[in-house]
This record gives structure tokens, C-alpha cells and sequence, in this order.
């Protein structure tokens, strides 16, 4: 589906309903969770997405900052986007606790503390360099937020096949259709803004190739992220899909063409992390 404006993007976006009703979380047998293992290789997975979404708000505050957070339609649709990334956080933690995985109950406090100074300083500064470029760096945004997206969906539908776990996966595939409509909003309105002129495409691409990090380094230690994503995408299927799924589908983005710096990070990730393929299950 192609839109011609920004505004046609976000009427699409309020047409779909939320996947994750009171109804469908009402439906998932939490008192099962117990019956299946849990393979504990992914615990720390869980942890670092569940803390990611959560972080999500104070993303949300930072760019609301910025022209593009005041942008009518972009903050409209975030208002929405940022309640359904924390419900994403508060399911992921249910999930743990009725694993048996204790969490404190003030967790998303704690995860907002724990961010480092220098991701703040670094955001900060960042925040500031944008509203010099201003409306022209929303482009920038648009494309960041379709690659987080983009690679947070792929991230969900790797843990669902390896952990196969059938009430994580019911979980999962509720949180994964929301994070395809949130990937088709931002993919969309990044190729309109893009479109708009050779300049914001060359920012783009610069930003993109030489700042591009996984969604949640900087703002959680290096080390959870990497051990998240050589946890999700080792091995050559792994890194064909990040290609497939994610390089691909941004490459086809105005002024994109040929660009493989999300393979290749996430490659040089895997590389570096072997993951030992322990089949330890949590004890039931
Ligand atoms: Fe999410
Ligand atoms: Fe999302």
C-alpha cells in the first residue's frame, strides 16, 4: 500500500484496531505458562526487549522535543505508538513472572535509571544538532524509526520459532501485528519525506550509515544488546533474514539503494558472540 500523504498514512493507522485488546490479553492462559519449558538462554532476551519497550517513553519525550515530534501527524500517531510499546514491556514481564522469573515491581523505574549519562548527555546533544537541521531531519527519524521497527518485528518472529514456547507465541504474534503497523507508519511516512528532496536523502543515508545502532545500545549496556541479537540471529539463516526482511525492505527507501548497514552490523554482532546452544531449561 502506497500513500500520497503523510496524512493518508496516519488515517490508515487509526483505522487499525488495537491487536492487543482487553480481550485478547484477557485470552491468554497465563496459568499454562508453567506447563511448557522455557529454554533459559532467552531470559535475558525477554529482559532486554521488555526494558526496550519500556524505554520507549523516554524516546517518546526526547523527540517530542524535536520538529518532528511537533509535526501534527507524526505526534498524533505517537501518542498511540508510545501506550503500545509499554503494553508490549508489561506483557513481556507477565510472561517472566509467571515463568517463575521474579521482577521488581518498580522495574520500569529502575530501567529508566539505569540508562547511562552518557546516553543522556549523547541524546541531549543530539536533540539540539536536530532542531538546528529542523523539518529536514525528520526524514532521518522516520528512517530510524522504520529500521527499528522493522528489525524489533524480525527480533520478535526469531524468538517465537526458537524458543516455541505456545504461550509466548500467542504473546508474540499479538505484539508482532502491532509492530507491522507501527513498521508500515514509519517506513511510509519516511519514503514521503525523503521524496522531498536530494538533501534530506543524503542526511538520511549519512546519519543511517555512520550512527545506526540496534534499538536499545546506548540506552542499555552493549553487552545485553549484543548477547539479544547473536542470541536471535546467529548462523547464515539468521543473517539471511536480517537481509531479507530488514536491508532489503529499507534499501527499496528514496536514496537507500545499496545500503547494507544493518547486515553488517548485526554480522560483525554475530561474529564476535558465540552463543552455546545449551537446551537448559527452567525446572517446572
Ligand atoms: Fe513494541
Ligand atoms: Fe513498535
Amino acid at each position: 500500500m502506497t500513500f500520497e500523504t503523510k496524512k493518508d498514512v496516519l488515517d490508515w493507522y487509526e483505522k487499525q484496531p488495537r491487536t492487543l485488546s482487553r480481550e485478547f490479553i484477557g485470552n491468554i492462559d497465563w496459568k499454562a505458562v508453567k506447563d511448557y519449558p522455557l529454554d533459559e538462554k532467552f531470559v535475558p532476551v525477554l529482559l532486554y526487549m521488555r526494558d526496550v519497550e519500556a524505554l520507549t517513553d523516554m524516546y517518546y519525550e526526547e523527540l517530542r522535543r524535536t520538529p518532528t515530534g511537533k509535526d501534527p501527524i507524526i505526534g498524533k500517531f505517537m501518542e498511540r505508538w508510545s501506550g503500545e510499546e509499554q503494553t508490549h514491556g508489561e506483557l513481556l514481564n507477565r510472561f517472566l513472572n509467571e515463568a517463575g522469573i521474579e521482577t521488581d515491581d518498580k522495574w520500569q523505574t529502575q530501567v529508566r535509571r539505569a540508562v547511562t549519562n552518557f546516553y543522556t548527555v549523547n541524546n541531549y546533544l543530539i536533540t539540539s544538532l536536530t532542531n538546528l537541521v529542523g523539518k529536514r531531519f525528520t526524514a532521518t527519524h522516520m528512517t530510524f524509526g522504520a529500521i527499528h521497527e522493522l528489525s524489533t518485528t524480525q527480533g520478535y518472529r526469531r524468538l517465537a520459532d526458537l524458543a516455541n514456547h505456545p504461550i509466548l507465541t500467542q504473546i508474540l504474534r499479538g505484539i508482532i501485528r502491532e509492530e507491522s503497523a507501527h513498521t508500515h507508519f514509519y517506513w511510509s511516512v519516511a519514503r514521503l519525506e525523503l521524496q522531498n528532496s536530494a538533501f534530506t536523502q543524503k542526511l538520511a543515508r549519512f546519519i543511517i550509515k555512520h550512527f545506526w545502532t540496534p534499538v536499545g545500545s546506548g540506552a542499555k549496556p552493549k553487552e545485553e544488546s549484543d548477547y539479544t541479537i547473536a542470541t536471535l540471529f546467529q548462523g547464515a539463516n539468521g543473517l539471511n533474514w536480517i537481509d531479507r526482511n530488514v536491508t532489503q525492505r529499507i534499501q527499496i527507501l528514496p536514496g537507500f539503494d545499496g545500503l547494507t548497514k544493518v547486515s553488517d552490523k548485526i554480522g560483525q554482532i554475530v561474529a564476535q558472540h558465540t552463543i552455546p546452544d545449551s537446551r537448559f531449561q527452567i525446572s517446572n
